[in-house]
């Protein structure tokens, strides 16, 4: 292929992840997306992921996954000429802020739900960070040839769950025994289901829908049924907007089943289509030592990117991380000079991981969108700015997220005080997990939004730190990070919950609550105080 300039490299990346509810098909979905688009090798650390679903939760399980999980935490795909990037999007046990974080990281997110299900609780939460940075979703409803729900009434949940119109791009004939297939809307041509793993996309029949006689004589009622529920379907939604569900006011809804391999190349062709590619992104930059906004564009030569997930190396005789950059401009090319913004400092990585160097010989660059790995002994911590040391700027942090699980943490022997307290400082960098100290004193409390995250933190306290601790309950179920407008209304606050007062592992203030009715309550109270389920990185 000819060489392309940094601009038309932007242009065809894609950077994606899915989010679903654990059983809804996202292994299944991933690796037909990675076997049609081509890049048939890494289906099998799919495979191995898969395999991690019916695993304990017991450490050396984890541990022995690592590898597992960093070579599948990004999977790369070239199909039609574009580069597509997904980003795994870790669930079941392995429910962490990492699962959050990784959402920052893309540029559109592939929702995936059972038809019989709908909207489940997992997904919800991912939503949430979706719709917070206004990222594009596109649905996909999965396993059609189940006794399923009505489609028309699964897209009255997506509504109403994503806050925003469906637009059917696909719509479904019957379901589950009675499955024919899905009418593609743009194609106008309806192609026919047929079960069984071997078929290739292209093996399917297709008719086209002006050839209603057809279809009639092969579906009868189902294809009349389905005529007229898409036609109050298509009454009920707006007209395509592209440019409004670039702004996360539309999704596109394709319907199909991930196992059967159907209705998933209408998927791969949307994530070209209709994802964006990489967009300009705010930072800032000092000048004549004021801050001042600066915009870097995807094709602005200069590397820099950010930070989103750094994972410790779970073998203890290697004390080094891996660190993942999402690419925000310019190109990666080996050998190159790496700075940390925050510190100055360059960076001399053992090695760096590129994606892309797994499926093309040779090719050894990342742009824009793509995602970089490198390792770490230190000195680099989540949300950090990398560039190639030629600009100087700042991207606006990574966010965190309110911890909905707490924990105490109690040490076994108290004379390791100052050791838990190095340890749980490393660990709140990494991300590992987020460490509270309340302000009446007593012992710190650790937050987290997926269980794991306490297993994996005391167990590298005691390898790591030599810090035997106990983990015990407490009543906590959420956190808000608190400002105020004046110091005076923040003190009427913090005086009348002084209890509920913590500070975090950046000093930054939060309310702790017990339920969502907390939040509600001391906002009634304090009408003036904001509470904030997110903090960005500093
Ligand atoms: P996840 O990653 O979202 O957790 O879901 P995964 O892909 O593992 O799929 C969960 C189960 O749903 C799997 O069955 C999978 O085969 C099945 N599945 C996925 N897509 C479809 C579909 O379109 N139709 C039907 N009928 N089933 C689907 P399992 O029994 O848990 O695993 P396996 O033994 O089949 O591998």
């Amino acid at each position: 292929m000819a060489t392309l300039s940094l601009l038309d490299e932007t242009r065809r990346r894609r950077t994606f992840a899915i989010i679903s509810h654990p059983d809804a098909g996202k292994t299944t979905l991933t690796e037909k997306l990675l076997l049609f688009s081509g890049a048939i090798q890494i289906a099998g650390a799919v495979k191995g992921r898969k395999a991690s679903r019916h695993a304990t939760s017991d450490w050396m399980e984890i541990e022995k996954q690592r590898g597992i999980s960093v070579a599948s935490s990004v999977m790369q795909m070239l199909y039609r000429d574009h580069v597509v990037n997904l980003l795994d999007t870790p669930g079941h046990k392995d429910f962490s802020e990492d699962t959050y974080r990784v959402l920052t990281a893309v540029d559109a997110a592939l929702m995936v739900i059972d038809a019989a299900n709908g909207v489940e609780a997992q997904t919800r939460r991912l939503i949430e960070v979706c719709r917070q940075r206004d990222t594009p979703i596109l649905t996909f409803v999965n396993k059609m040839d189940r006794e399923v729900r009505d489609p028309l009434d699964i897209l009255d949940e997506v509504e109403r769950e994503l806050g925003m119109p469906c637009v059917p791009m696909t719509w479904p004939v019957g379901k589950g025994k009675t499955f024919g297939g899905i009418m593609n809307l743009r194609r106008q041509a309806m192609t026919v289901f047929e079960s069984g793993s071997e078929r290739r996309p292209q093996d399917f029949d297709t008719v086209p829908l002006t050839d209603t006689e057809a279809l009639r004589g092969r579906f009868g009622s189902e294809y009349e049924a389905a005529a007229e529920s898409m036609e109050l379907a298509a009454g009920a939604s707006p007209t395509w907007d592209h440019a409004a569900f670039l702004a996360a006011k539309q999704t596109p809804v394709f319907f199909g089943s991930a196992v059967n391999n159907f209705g998933v190349m209408e998927v791969l062709d949307a994530l070209v289509d209709l994802a964006p590619s990489p967009q300009s992104r705010k930072s800032t930059t000092v000048v004549n030592r004021q801050p001042v906004e600066r915009i870097v564009a995807p094709d602005d030569p200069a590397f820099s990117g950010v930070v989103f997930k750094v994972q410790a190396n779970m073998d203890p005789s290697h004390r080094d991380r891996i660190a993942f950059v999402r690419m925000a401009s310019g190109k990666y090319t080996p050998g190159m000079k790496l700075k940390v913004q925050r510190t100055s400092k360059e960076l001399r990585p053992t090695s760096v991981v590129t994606f892309l160097s797994q499926r093309r010989e040779a090719v050894d660059e990342a742009y824009a969108g793509d995602i970089i790995g490198f390792t770490t002994h230190g000195g680099v911590q989540l949300g950090d700015t990398i560039t190639d040391g030629s600009v100087s700027l700042q991207y606006t942090g990574l966010p965190f997220f309110a911890p909905e699980l707490f924990m105490v943490v109690v040490l076994k022997n108290p004379l390791r005080t100052k050791q838990l307290q190095q340890g749980l400082a490393q660990l709140g960098e990494e991300g590992a997990i987020q460490v509270f100290r309340p302000e009446i004193g007593g012992p710190m409390l650790l937050g987290a939004v997926g269980q794991l995250q306490f297993e994996v933190v005391q167990h590298r306290l005691g390898a790591e730190y030599d810090c035997d601790v106990r983990l015990e309950g407490c009543p906590y179920t959420g956190a808000r990070w608190i400002t105020a407008d004046t110091p005076a209304e923040l003190k009427a606050f913090t005086d009348a919950y002084p209890q509920r007062m913590a500070l975090d592992a950046a000093n930054a203030l939060a309310f702790l609550c017990t339920s969502p009715y907390d939040v509600r309550l001391a906002q009634e109270r304090f009408p003036k105080i904001h509470f904030h389920p997110l903090r960005e990185h500093a």
